[in-house]
């Protein structure tokens, strides 16, 4: 068996700077609430005609995260691709990534976990590398939220949250059995899809039906825009962060007091700060940055795991736990010896 570990990453958000008052000119809402509810100053909205999709968010990270990793793109064996906004129904973003990086006719896999999709994404990318099959995989994450999201009044409590942006890394075979990614934890419970989710168009509920009820549908039955039982996705967030960071340091035999590094999904402030005192971590262990971008889903923490290594909180011998939750509902987390 085979280590991997992370050997390049980069970021990339759109120039466009939405902040919570641009907010209060579209919708009910104001600055003090978003703040004190969920830590969020501002987010990033792709501006119209500003080239940004998805796919090619994740191709400016990409490029970066591959040109640190001091590869040469046509090294890349494998693309996994994290998000829940593609640029098209199908196929999945990785096949435009492969494409627009130019790269071989190499596999693209997408993963649709939301908030967890890129620690999911970087599981797989481990299974590949650990059994020997691949040496280099690039793993992305990227979300275009804005341009679903109902920026109205009656779409508040989740469009406020929301942002767009990508993150990617290489991992590739680590040449150091002692470095790399240590274990990856995955979970999943179905029965509460529904209480964060955009149901349709889907295929039961096809776009010419959505078209023909949107004149007469009422506010609570629109099934195209983002659904999310916040108090309740609130809840299962703080316990099953908790748990499955417990999860992954358990298997390594590691203790809380191990962490140097924790990046938790960008979900809302609060539940960061919950898990941060449940774990009895200092503000130097624990990597935030919703302020700036809000929640961008899959690509929360391979932006904010790129941001904590350029700003050098993260060394070498490290331990750096990575952890998410979200819809799904499904939650995940890795642990790193960086
Ligand atoms: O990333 C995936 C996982 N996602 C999460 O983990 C998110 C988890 N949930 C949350 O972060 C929080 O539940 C929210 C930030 C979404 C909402 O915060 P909350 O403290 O749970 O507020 P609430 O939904 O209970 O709403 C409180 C009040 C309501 O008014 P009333 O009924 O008390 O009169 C809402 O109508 O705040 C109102 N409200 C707003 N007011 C101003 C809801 N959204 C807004 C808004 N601006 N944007």
């Amino acid at each position: 068996m085979y280590r991997s570990k992370i050997t390049g990453l980069g970021k990339y958000v759109p120039e466009n700077i939405v902040t919570n008052d641009d907010l209060s000119k579209l919708m009910d809402t104001n600055d003090a609430w978003i703040q004190e509810r969920t830590g969020i100053k501002e987010r990033r909205h792709i501006k119209k005609g500003d080239g940004n999709s998805t796919a090619v968010m994740g191709v400016k990270a990409a490029q970066i995260a591959i040109e640190r990793a001091k590869i040469n793109k046509d090294e890349i064996e494998l693309i996994v691709f994290a998000t829940l906004s593609p640029d098209y129904y199908f196929p999945g973003c990785g096949v435009q990534v492969q494409d627009l990086l130019g790269l071989p006719t190499i596999p693209a896999i997408d993963i649709r976990n939301q908030c967890s999709g890129f620690v999911y994404a970087l599981s797989v990318a481990d299974q590949y590398i650990k059994t020997g099959m691949y040496k280099n995989v690039l793993v992305i994450g990227s979300e275009n939220q804005s341009g679903g999201l109902d920026l109205t009044t009656r779409g508040r409590s989740v469009s406020v949250i929301f942002g767009d942006g990508a993150g990617a890394v290489v991992v590739s075979r680590s040449e150091n059995d002692n470095q790399g990614i240590l274990s990856t934890h995955m979970h999943s419970e179905g029965v509460h899809a529904k209480e964060l989710a955009l149901i349709g168009p889907n295929t039961g509920h096809w776009v010419p039906l959505l078209i023909e009820e949107s004149a007469t549908v009422k506010d609570e039955d629109i099934t195209y825009y983002p659904y999310m039982n916040g108090q309740f996705v609130f809840k299962n967030a703080v316990t099953r962060f908790s748990e499955v960071i417990l999860e992954g340091l358990a298997k390594n035999d590691m203790n809380k007091e191990d962490i140097d590094m924790l990046i938790p999904h960008q979900a809302n402030l609060r539940i960061s700060q919950f898990v941060q005192k449940k774990f009895g971590l200092s503000n130097d262990q624990v990597f935030n940055n919703i302020q700036k971008y809000g929640n961008t889903t899959a690509a929360s923490i391979p932006i904010a795991l790129t941001e904590a290594w350029e700003e050098g909180k993260i060394k070498e011998g490290d331990n750096v736990v990575l952890a998410a939750f979200g819809s799904g509902f499904t939650w995940a987390s890795a642990v790193i010896k960086w």
